[in-house]
């Protein structure tokens, strides 16, 4: 998600700072980025000079210090609410006292999130969908405590990246996961219920249903790691049983099998 994203802001012109773990992780991100951006030169729909530009406007670090000098901060790392946190509360002695920090959490509390920065009001939610530089949806998520000058501050910029943001309160799954992750549950328990094979639930979804991919693609694309996570976290919250992952997901999970990103989940995918 976060190469998705960055490869937004240096398409929207800004002056971007991607931040990884290792060197490595962040130069196979940039990779990506000057796949997608090289495709849309073939395709015509950008010309040689303004992808060069662009990838020029793209900066990597592993530091987090590097991010000093940001104006807003998109945190897009593991699902996890205790890394989170003290990914926030380190921020807060680095970034500027106005700097937006958003999270682009799938399904944890952004107050939670927010309750340890510093400043929790230039905290807010900037929830992306994947793949990010395709799907036009960006929530804009207050927290508790979050100021209207952040979240506006954080609409501004969904509007600049040529997304179509939409403004909601700090609610478990704000509102597509509330709605999408129950929903992909319930496909995945129907591929037990009535053993019908998962080409043939996507071929059911998306010939029957109008999906544009099926659910199995859909959440082999999420990662079954973070769709596990985010319906745990909306379990919790919620106590619904439709939230909670289906064992199979969760033993899928357990395995290695994460989807795209590991190469296998539902279907096979060659490396890359
Ligand atoms: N950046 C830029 N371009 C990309 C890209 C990326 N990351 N990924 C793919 N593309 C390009 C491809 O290269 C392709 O061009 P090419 O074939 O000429 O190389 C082009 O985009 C279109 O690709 P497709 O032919 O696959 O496009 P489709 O018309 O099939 O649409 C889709 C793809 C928009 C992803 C569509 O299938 C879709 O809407 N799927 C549903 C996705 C969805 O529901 N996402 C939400 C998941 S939930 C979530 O994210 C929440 C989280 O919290 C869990």
């Amino acid at each position: 998600m976060g190469a998705g994203i960055a490869q937004l802001c240096i398409q929207a012109g800004l002056e971007t700072v991607g931040r990884e773990v290792t060197l490595e992780l962040a130069e196979r991100a940039q990779g990506g980025i000057a796949h997608f951006l090289g495709r849309a030169v073939e395709k015509g729909k950008l010309d040689a000079a303004e992808r060069d530009a662009a990838l020029g406007r793209l900066r990597l670090t592993t530091e987090l210090a590097d991010l000093a000098g940001c104006d807003v901060v998109i945190e897009a790392i593991v699902e996890e609410l205790g890394p989170k946190r003290e990914l926030f509360a380190a921020l807060g002695g680095i970034v500027r006292q106005e700097t937006v920090l958003a999270t682009n959490t799938s399904a944890l509390s952004v107050t939670e999130i927010a309750a340890a920065a510093s400043r929790p009001e230039r905290v807010v939610g900037m929830h992306f969908f994947n793949p990010a530089p395709l799907m036009p949806l960006v929530e804009i998520v207050r927290a508790e405590l979050s100021s209207d000058d952040a979240v506006e501050t954080a609409y501004a910029l969904g509007q600049r990246l040529g997304r179509n943001p939409i403004r909601c309160h700090d609610t478990p799954g704000f509102v597509v996961n509330r709605v999408l992750i129950p929903l992909l549950n319930d496909c995945i328990r129907v591929l037990d219920e009535s053993r019908v094979a998962p080409e043939d639930l996507d071929t059911a979804m998306t010939n029957g249903a109008g999906w544009p991919m099926g659910p199995c693609t859909l959440v082999d694309l999420v990662g079954i790691d973070v769709h596990v996570h985010a319906s745990e976290a909306l379990y919790e919250k919620l106590r619904e049983p439709r939230m909670a992952p289906p064992p199979r997901l969760v033993a899928m999970k357990n395995a290695g099998l994460l989807g795209r990103k590991s190469g296998r989940g539902f279907f096979s995918y060659e490396k890359g």
